[in-house]
């Protein structure tokens, strides 16, 4: 049996509209509301994947997408009922749904709340009319207003909002004057993401007049700044959080945990076998070939749905880094050990050559700040990027390539 967190991700893949700088999952909705037949192909998916999950249990459901919140709080509440019927779930299991602001009518967060859901990521974005407009959002700022108001009558404090950043022709100011807005409406965490070019959307095809790289840095630091006066402490890249109220669904992953994805295109990572044996898994993408395939799937065994690929032993120590140096904190040499089966010395010189470019440092005494809600041991030794090594993540993820 093995014993570490759990997660699990469930793809809900279809929006109102889809926005031009995205390349997610994500498929317009061309009739009033979502297949209800696919919250049954979930539940066939997970059924699925139980041969590989014998012996543990739930510490997280992420409900991702495309946008969750076009489905009726019925939907999870089937589906969240049948989950706990077939897995135990842990007593104080975070379950989050990523919500659209343009989807949210009176009363829904409550019918979210009643079906099981504790925590909710909105997708707020920006503030500004001009730039909601460019991004190609179906809701204004009064609407993330309204479903913020929504979540409070609900008791739904443990909220994220989505902001991005870096948007076509904004100044540092306007960058600023949102993350402002965000921290008035005092969510639990907020994530800070920086827009990026996505092949495959109409913003990389036609691409707009972005900041260039160094005022996006500039607009990180900035903000970054202001957040941490607000009372939100950076603990990853883009993400913010109040004390106590940082995502334990996605830490599991920066901390390379394990994790089941269920739904179209849903991504999973399991660790079959001491020492470790990590399979991925991808579900297929397209919405109508998953239903169908799901049907076919042979029940006996485990899930041969979509495809699946055992991590290469030289390829750990990168995939580990791309999640772990994400985080501020950085990681433990037992993190480690835990989390591949590798020993010191598969790490060791390339340890040593990023802290010789000043891209990596060792814990200080005091260690890595301590969290009542982390399940992690704090323990040292541990690495931590570095100012310079946050600002060149990407050089320092490439120096742990195989
Ligand atoms: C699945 S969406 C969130 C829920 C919902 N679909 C919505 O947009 O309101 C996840 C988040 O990823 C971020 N995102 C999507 N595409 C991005 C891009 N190209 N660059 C930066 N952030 C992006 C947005 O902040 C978005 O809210
Ligand atoms: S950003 Fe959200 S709403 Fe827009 S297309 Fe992507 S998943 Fe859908």
């Amino acid at each position: 049996m093995i014993d570490a967190l759990l997660a699990l991700y469930v793809h809900m893949p279809w929006c109102v509209r889809k926005c031009p700088y995205c390349d997610f999952n994500s498929h317009q909705l061309n009739s009033a509301g979502p297949d209800a037949a696919y919250i049954e192909a979930l539940l066939r998916d997970f059924d699925l994947e139980l041969p590989r999950l014998a012996g543990r249990r739930i510490d997280s459901v992420f409900f991702g997408g495309g946008t969750p919140s076009l489905f009726q709080p019925e939907d999870f509440e089937r589906l969240l009922t049948a989950l706990r019927r077939s897995i135990e779930f842990a007593e104080d299991a975070e379950i989050t749904l990523e919500a659209n602001p343009g989807t949210i009518e009176r009363g829904r967060f409550a019918g979210y709340r009643d079906a099981g859901i504790n925590r909710v990521s909105l997708g707020a974005q920006t503030f500004a009319p001009r730039a909601l407009e460019v991004l190609g959002r179906i809701h204004s700022a009064e609407d993330t207003h309204r479903a913020v108001e929504e979540l409070r009558a609900a008791q739904l404090d443990n909220f994220n909002l989505d902001l991005m950043y870096a948007l076509p022709q904004q100044t540092l100011e306007e960058a600023l004057a949102d993350v402002r807005a965000a921290c008035a409406l005092r969510p639990a965490h907020i994530s800070h993401y920086q827009l990026t070019l996505e092949p495959g959307t109409v913003f990389h095809a036609r691409p707009p007049p972005l900041p260039d790289e160094d005022a996006a840095w500039e607009m990180q630091s900035a903000c970054q700044r202001l957040l941490a006066d607000a009372g939100y402490a950076q603990y990853e890249v883009s993400a913010y959080a109040r004390s106590g109220r940082r995502c334990r669904h996605n830490l599991n992953y920066w901390r390379f945990g394990d994790y089941v994805g269920i739904g179209a295109g849903a991504h999973g990572k399991l660790s079959l076998a001491l020492p470790r044996e990590i399979l991925r898994t991808v579900k297929p993408k397209q919405p109508r070939a998953y239903q169908e395939q799901v049907l076919r799937a042979p029940t006996a065994g485990a899930s041969t749905l979509g495809t699946s690929s055992v991590v290469a032993e030289s390829e750990l120590p990168f995939e580990f880094m791309l999640n772990a140096l994400r985080l501020n904190e950085g990681f433990s040499l037992r993190d480690y050990r835990r989390q591949t089966g590798l020993e010191w010395a598969s790490i060791e010189h390339k340890i040593t050559a990023a802290m010789g470019r000043g891209l990596l440092e060792a814990w200080q005494l005091e260690g890595r700040p301590s969290d009542p809600l982390d399940s992690m041991p704090i323990d040292a030794p541990g690495w931590k990027p570095t100012d310079l090594g946050r600002r060149f993540l990407n050089d320092l993820l490439l120096s742990f390539l195989a």
